[in-house]
């Protein structure tokens, strides 16, 4: 039975420690990609995936992001009164209507897989998206709609994941394949953070998932693992015990935004493929070098 995707689950609520100082006072996923937040491209690949409703899994002084998905009347009256017409319509591009958004607290910062757990009430008994914001993709068909594409296709769960860069599969979650033919493949395993040497291969899960309720409640009783936290990877790992994992190798390039270099090739990237700003911006790099 494969059921519609509506709802993503967005966990927003880490800290952003590597892109520190600047993410005490702006959540990492409001950090600027050229003009707008990170959260923005994220939001605008699912809905070219046909989501319908954001979970948003906060934390603490996070309000900002439920201030940016909401109208501004002073920025907006301002704007509308100096007749910037272009200007407004980008601002307002982003707007949800009323409510398609829900912003649920954390309130611990226990792991990915709590984090995901904290939606469980308002996904229900559904199949939903996790995307995990941090993680820009570029690609001429949207990475999630690629993931729901498959989801039609096999159903069951899926995972994306490409190849890590030679030396940091210990960095994330790594999948183990039943064989390798074309882009989908059944899933035979995952572990995360694996000690290198140890990874049962080198495609590492790379933020964007649709999954069963029922991983729901799973997570309700995961133990803590890599790094003390409540993993999302192993609640998928007992949950494979039971129902069918494909990873999808989608097509496309990402950038890791949550740190500092990461962020710079984001912003170099999405700059140079502007067309509004790709020959300024070019030319403006090419001094710096
Ligand atoms: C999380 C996931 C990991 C995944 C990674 C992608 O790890 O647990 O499986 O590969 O995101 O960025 P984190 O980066 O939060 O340590």
């Amino acid at each position: 039975l494969i059921r519609r995707v509506r709802n993503a689950v967005l966990p927003v609520a880490g800290l952003g420690t590597p892109v520190m100082p600047g993410a005490q006072t702006t959540p990492k996923t409001l950090l600027h990609v050229v003009d707008r937040p990170i959260l923005s491209y994220v939001v605008e690949e699912a809905r070219a995936a046909g989501i319908e409703h954001f979970v948003f899994i906060v934390g603490r002084g996070q309000g900002a992001i439920e201030d940016y998905f909401d109208h501004n009347p002073e920025v907006e009256g301002a704007l509308e009164a100096k007749g910037k017409t272009e200007i407004l319509a980008d601002v307002r591009r982003d707007l949800p209507r009323p409510g398609e958004m829900s912003f649920i607290r954390q309130m611990a910062p226990l792991g990915l897989g709590h984090a995901v757990w904290c939606a469980r009430d308002v996904i229900g008994d559904e199949p939903f998206a996790v995307m995990l914001p941090d993680m820009l993709m570029v690609a001429e068909r949207p990475a999630l709609a690629q993931c729901v594409e498959a989801y039609g296709e096999v159903g069951g769960n899926i995972v994306a994941v490409e190849p890590a860069p030679k030396g940091e599969t210990h960095k994330y979650g790594i999948v183990a394949l039943d064989g390798q033919d074309g882009r989908l493949n059944r899933m035979t395993g995952m572990v995360e953070k694996p000690p290198l040497g140890t990874e049962p291969s080198n495609l590492f899960i790379s933020g964007r998932y649709i999954l069963q309720p029922e991983i729901f409640h799973i997570l309700e009783t995961q133990e803590r693992g890599a790094g003390g936290e409540i993993q999302l990877t192993d609640g998928m790992a007992a949950l494979m015990k039971r129902q069918d994992f494909h990873a999808l190798e989608y097509e496309g390039t990402t950038y890791d935004c949550g740190d500092k270099i990461g962020l710079l090739r984001a912003n170099v990237a999405f700059a140079l493929r502007r067309p509004d700003l790709a020959d300024e911006a070019r030319a403006a790099i090419q001094a710096l070098l």
